[in-house]
């Protein structure tokens, strides 16, 4: 779905720039012009950059012998 408007980011958009290594809001925003012009759409996709990144951390840890 479309998150950015203004832009015309999805979440999808926002989860494969997670995957490609972004790491913060700060990222996802240089890497997908995200939230860089009204930013009426910044607290969505906040939230969506939070969940991927936490799924990618929880992904990269599966490894571990101890939980993350
Ligand atoms: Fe994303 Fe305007 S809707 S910057």
């Amino acid at each position: 779905m479309y998150v950015c408007l203004c832009k015309g980011v999805t979440d999808h958009q926002i989860r494969d720039s997670v995957k490609a290594g972004a790491r913060s809001w700060r990222e996802v925003q240089s890497a997908t012009g995200c939230g860089t012009q009204c930013g009426k759409c910044a607290c969505a996709a906040k939230t969506i950059t939070c969940d991927a990144v936490m799924t990618e951390l929880k992904a990269s840890a599966k490894g571990l012998a101890y939980a993350v």
